[in-house]
């Protein structure tokens, strides 16, 4: 077996473990055996620049010791356990961070690995979990948040809270909380009738505990009807935001344009050009501003995506249709480009179908306008904060520092968009935050997140420098 030698590390990777293990308390070869341990579970990126991890450091700080807008979700063992998910997404649209937590049954119906991908981070199941324990153990998980919610909470969960039983890490979270729990229970009619439930649920509405539903209607098993249905997600969310304390609006009274999506250029009535983006980032930009209290207005090419609850959707197929519905949305406060624009669309697209057999059509390409830069170059109307993407395959900051000068606006947002990357079309996306100060400019490196992060961490940002704290 190889021994480390952690005084012969360079001394980037050095500093960076000694923050990295003062941060968690732990000294630092304990620090090393974590990584180690989630590198093994596939959680940590292993080709982190220090530089990257350096800038990354603050980002994370910010997302693991604050508690403010954090939620811990108990998902119960039901078959409401999949509007759970929903629940993930609705409270993530409303700027909220969830860590959810599954019991052994709620895996019968949800798996932690798409708990996790909703939620953007980790789902923790077991309570004797080593690195769970070191990182984010029982106690952590039931105090570093503002509410803990349960849903479903099934009458076996709402039985073992009333009697304070604590045998694995659901149970073991909420007998360690201090702070709100809301149950949102489901379960067949007869067993909320029953006495003994009854029972268990006065018994926690005593304690201190809030309720949610159930309501009544339809169940999972044919025929059946009654009170036991969990409550709806958005019900939730409402009986949560009233936990929560005052929900951050840092945008509240700006005006945000968004674009987002591909555009298609027409060939002829059948045929067009069109490239890979699915929308998703530009449409998470959208939802996290929305719930930062933005006006937001979102301009998309065609995707498959539904528009966050809030935001007014404009749906658009050409890059010129775009232009126009870019400047009607005028004038803005910030506006933020992620579409991923067709550059070229055909000078003279058919009228009718084109026909095989009278030789090769001649396509010829004309370039399309630049929105983002015809808007950075606006002398009346500019936003007062214009922000792009850049799509690279190469020469990631060399081509992006190019394109912010040339383009005219305040920041860019790089992302490697090659087939490697996985992020056309992916739920996750590495960016290089890209300012301009005068003849400056600074990079920023961000780890390796979900989408909605990276739109969580821009709306952030954006508040940050429009000086209202996020
Ligand atoms: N963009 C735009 N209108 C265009 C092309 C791009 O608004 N006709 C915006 C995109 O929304 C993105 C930024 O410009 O915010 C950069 O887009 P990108 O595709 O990376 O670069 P291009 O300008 O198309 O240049 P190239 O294809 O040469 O990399």
């Amino acid at each position: 077996m190889a021994s480390l030698t952690i005084r012969k590390l360079d001394d980037a990777i050095k500093a960076d473990l000694r923050l990295r293990s003062a941060k968690n308390g732990r000294s630092v070869e304990e620090e090393v055996r974590v990584i180690l341990r989630e590198y093994l579970d596939g959680r940590t990126e292993p080709a982190m620049r220090p530089a990257a991890a350096e800038a990354a450091a603050p980002l994370r700080e910010r997302a693991e010791t604050t508690s403010e807008g954090r939620i811990t979700l108990i998902i119960g063992g039901g078959i409401a356990a999949y509007k759970a998910l929903d629940l993930v997404r609705r409270l993530k649209e409303r700027h909220l961070r969830v860590r959810c937590v599954l019991t052994d049954a709620a895996q019968q119906f949800v798996t932690p690995l798409a708990a996790s991908a909703v939620s953007g981070e980790r789902a923790y199941t077991a309570l004797f979990d080593p690195t769970s324990e070191l990182d984010a153990g029982h106690i952590r998980l039931a105090r570093d948040c503002e509410l803990i919610v349960v849903a479903p909470a099934t009458a076996d969960l709402m039985a073992k809270m009333a009697h304070g039983l604590a045998d694995d890490l659901a149970s073991a979270i909420l007998l360690a909380a201090k702070g709100p729990i809301l149950l949102a229970p489901a379960m067949n009619p007869v067993m909320w009738s029953n006495a003994a439930t009854r029972r268990n649920a006065e018994q926690l509405k005593r304690d201190g505990i809030a309720l949610v539903g159930p309501n009544t209607g339809e169940m999972a098993e044919k025929g059946e009807r009654g009170l036991g249905r969990m409550a709806e997600p958005l019900e939730i969310v409402a009986a949560a935001e009233r936990f929560m304390r005052k929900t951050a609006k840092p945008l509240s009274g700006q005006r945000v344009l968004i674009t987002a999506g591909p555009t298609h250029e027409p060939i002829d009535p059948v045929r067009y050009i069109a490239n890979r983006s699915s929308g998703k980032q530009g449409f998470a930009i959208a939802a996290a501003a929305k719930a930062a209290g933005a006006d937001v207005t979102l301009i998309s090419g065609p995707v498959e995506l539904e528009g966050p609850i809030g935001v007014t959707v404009v749906f658009v197929e050409s890059a010129r249709q775009m232009l126009k519905g870019v400047e009607a949305a005028l004038p803005a406060d910030i506006a933020i480009f992620a579409a991923a624009v067709a550059d070229w669309r055909v000078a003279h697209a058919g009228e009718q179908k084109l026909k095989k057999g009278g030789g090769m059509p001649p396509l010829q390409l004309v370039e399309n306008p630049d929105i983002l830069a015809r808007i950075a170059n606006l002398k009346e109307k500019r936003p007062c904060l214009v922000i792009g993407f850049a799509a690279e395959t190469e020469h990631l900051i060399d081509n992006a520092t190019a394109k912010l000068r040339r383009k005219g606006c305040d920041w860019i947002l790089a992302n490697d968009v090659s087939a490697a990357s996985g992020v056309m079309g992916g739920d996750r996306n590495t960016i290089h935050l890209l300012k301009r100060n005068g003849a400056d400019i600074s990079v920023e490196d961000w780890p390796l997140m979900s989408k909605e992060e990276v739109a969580f961490e821009l709306v952030a940002e954006v508040a940050r420098t429009l000086g209202k704290p996020a």
